[in-house]
């Protein structure tokens, strides 16, 4: 029997469902139930029936199904798989930041922990952030942790005062527009999408700025055949295989937390159920309304 026909029978049995992250190894597609982006995971969690839920990603996103099927098991293949940017603040930081500005909303991206969720006012996704934002009724605004997803926020939204935490994405921080003028000499058809935790400099040149899964909707729009997509390694893989007939160039950039899980840790955490995700109740029942604020608006 393959790996992937236990996974599959193992799922059956237990009437799990697996959710996986578009960064993830491409093998882990073949047995997803449903692969997306982050907002796309958490609609996904949130209406879910399975009794157990194989959450393929990073930590900060296993955690937010949790928080939204607080009556199931969520489990992750590899438990110490987490985000670098969500470290990047804590719930006792923000809450000094908060201090600091009293009449500002804090807008929590999803990437982050519960923590930071639950001393917020609401969270956002890289597929909504802008609407967020222009949906709540304070001029100043409180953006965590990421500063080029706030960038770009305030760049769509002038009537907004948005006060930015320092925190980036490792994976997208480190390209630069003389990378860009590279790869346009390389690749001078190649339309270029970004994602928006790119900093302002790459956003500035890219055509498209989207989400993960917002690329695919891109690249099937555009009529260009040829694209050069700015995020993690592992989206161009996705592409090939949604988009089989229009070629992708990607960047060397992977996230080694989202690759730590392989099919093997996939079927141990279904076999043994020991890497459960757990948050606490109070904390989860705080973040969940940041969840709820988010969905009353999308
Ligand atoms: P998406 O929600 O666009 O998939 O982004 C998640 C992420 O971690 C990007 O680095
Ligand atoms: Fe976090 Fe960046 Fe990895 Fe996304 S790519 S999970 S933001 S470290």
């Amino acid at each position: 029997m393959t790996i992937v026909s236990k996974i599959n029978q193992l799922k059956r049995e237990k009437n799990a469902v697996i959710l996986v992250h578009n960064y993830q190894r491409p093998e882990i597609y073949d047995v997803a139930d449903f692969i997306g982006d982050s907002l796309g995971l958490c609609l996904e969690a949130a209406k879910t029936d399975a009794q157990l839920i194989v959450f393929c990603g990073v930590l900060f996103m296993a955690e937010s199904a949790a928080i939204l099927n607080p009556g199931r098991r969520v489990i992750v293949p590899n438990i110490d798989a987490g985000c670098a940017m969500a470290d990047m603040i804590d719930a006792d930081k923000l809450k000094a930041f908060k201090k600091k500005h009293p009449d500002a909303a804090v807008v929590t991206y999803v990437n982050s922990t519960a923590e930071v969720k639950a001393v917020s006012d609401i969270c956002c996704t890289s597929s909504n952030a802008i609407k967020i934002v222009k949906s709540l009724p304070q001029k100043k605004i409180i953006f965590v942790p990421d500063k080029n997803l706030a960038a770009y926020v305030a760049s769509k939204c002038p009537e907004k005062e948005i006060i930015a935490w320092k925190g980036y994405c490792p994976v997208h921080h480190y390209v630069n527009k003389e990378y860009i003028d590279e790869i346009k000499a390389e690749h001078p058809n190649a339309k270029i999408i970004a994602h928006p935790e790119s900093k302002p400099e790459v956003l500035e040149v890219a055509d498209y700025i989207s989400s993960t899964s917002g690329m695919i909707d891109c690249a099937k729009n555009d009529p260009s055949d040829e694209f050069f997509v700015l995020t993690e390694c592992g989206m161009t893989e996705r592409l090939h295989r949604e988009i089989p007939g229009k070629k992708f160039h990607g960047l060397c950039n992977m996230c080694f937390d989202m690759k730590k899980n392989t099919l093997e840790s996939i079927l141990d955490s279904l076999e043994t159920e020991r890497t459960v995700v757990r948050v606490d109740d109070k904390i989860a029942r705080r973040a969940r309304k940041t969840f709820d604020n988010m969905f009353a608006v999308t």
